[in-house]
C-alpha cells in the first residue's frame, strides 16, 4: 500500500464579474483568483485491498459521491482506466465551507494532483486542470494555483504575475449562500461596478500592492451584502483598523481585508475574534 499527501489550497477572488448566461445554464465569468495559505490536508492511500472510502475529520461534509474529492478520484480513475476500489482518501478540513473560498475544489484539485504524481505525471498541469473543469467550476484554477485570470465558466486560465506579499485576515460569518440562487439573483439585478481588469493586471503587473488593493471588485458583494448587512459590519472593522482593501469573496459567505503589516492583521483579527469564531490570517501563495 502506498500512501499520497498533497496540500489543498483555499482561493479568493481578487476580481469577479459575471458577463452573461450560457445556454447551458451556468453564467460566463472573469475573475482574477488568487490562492492563499489556508489550506486543507489530503492522504490518499492507494492499494488498500478494501472498496473505495472517503474520511473527513470535520463533521457535516458528505464523504460519499457528492463530495468533490471523490469525483475527482473518479474521474482520473475513469479517464486513465483504472479501478478506484482500493482508494482511501482522508481529508484534513480547515477551509471555511461555504466561504467563496473554494474547499471542495482545492480537494479535489489535490487528488487530481497526487494521483497524477503517483502515476508518473502522464497529465500534464494544464490538461489535469482540463480534466478538473468536469468536477466544478473552481477545480481548474486550483489544480493550478498561484495567480490567474479565469474566464469562461472558470475553465479558461491565463496566469498572471504574482500577487505583491501582503497578509490578509479573512472572516467567515455564520450565515451562508446558495451559490445557484446567487447566479439567479445576479440575472435580475442590473450591475453598478464592475471590476477594471486592465487596471488589476497592470498592478499586478507593477507589483503595486496598493492598486491591487484598490481595484478589487465582486459583482457578488452587494448583492449579498444587501441581504446580510453583518458583513458592512465586518467591512467597517476592516476600514477602521487600516486595511488597504477588503470585499467578499466568490459567492460569499467569507470576507477578506489586505493590510500591509502583521500587526495591523493581529488587531483586526482580534477586534473580529470578539463576534467571529471563524477568523484566519493568511498569505498569498
Ligand atoms: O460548478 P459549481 O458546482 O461550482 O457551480 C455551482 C452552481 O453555481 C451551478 O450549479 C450554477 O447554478 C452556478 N454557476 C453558474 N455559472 C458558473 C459557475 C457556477 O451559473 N460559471
Amino acid at each position: 500500500m502506498t500512501t499520497l499527501y498533497e496540500g489543498a489550497f483555499a482561493k479568493l477572488n481578487l476580481t469577479l464579474d459575471v458577463l452573461g448566461k450560457r445556454d447551458d445554464g451556468y453564467h460566463d465569468l472573469k475573475s482574477v483568483m488568487q490562492t492563499v495559505s489556508i489550506r486543507d490536508d489530503i492522504e490518499i492511500d492507494i492499494g488498500t485491498g478494501k472498496p473505495w472510502c472517503l474520511k473527513c475529520d470535520k463533521e457535516g461534509i458528505p464523504t460519499d459521491e457528492r463530495n468533490l474529492a471523490w469525483k475527482a478520484a473518479k474521474v482520473y480513475c475513469d479517464v486513465m482506466g483504472k479501478n478506484p476500489d482500493g482508494i482511501e482518501i482522508r481529508i484534513t478540513k480547515r477551509i471555511p465551507s461555504e466561504a467563496g473560498m473554494g474547499g471542495g475544489s482545492a480537494d479535489a484539485a489535490a487528488v487530481l494532483r497526487a494521483l497524477n504524481r503517483h502515476y508518473g505525471d502522464p497529465l500534464s498541469i494544464m490538461a489535469l486542470a482540463e480534466l478538473g473543469a468536469q468536477i466544478g467550476s473552481d477545480v481548474p484554477f486550483c489544480v493550478v494555483c498561484g495567480t490567474c485570470m479565469c474566464e469562461g465558466r472558470g475553465e479558461q486560465l491565463r496566469r498572471l504575475p504574482d500577487m505583491p506579499d501582503c497578509i490578509i485576515v479573512v472572516c467567515k460569518p455564520e450565515f451562508s449562500v446558495s451559490t445557484p440562487e446567487l447566479y439567479r439573483k445576479i440575472d435580475e439585478v442590473a450591475i453598478a461596478n464592475r471590476p477594471d481588469h486592465q487596471a488589476m493586471e497592470s498592478a499586478l503587473l507593477a507589483g503595486d500592492l496598493e492598486k491591487v488593493a484598490h481595484n478589487l471588485c465582486n459583482v457578488f458583494d452587494p448583492v449579498v451584502t444587501s441581504d446580510h448587512l453583518e458583513l458592512n459590519y465586518i467591512k467597517s472593522l476592516f476600514h477602521q483598523y487600516g486595511a488597504v482593501g477588503y470585499q467578499m469573496t466568490g459567492s460569499g459567505s467569507a470576507c477578506f481585508a489586505i493590510v500591509s503589516e502583521f500587526e495591523v492583521a493581529a488587531v483586526i483579527c482580534n477586534m473580529l475574534k470578539a463576534n467571529y469564531p471563524n477568523v484566519y490570517i493568511c498569505k498569498p501563495v
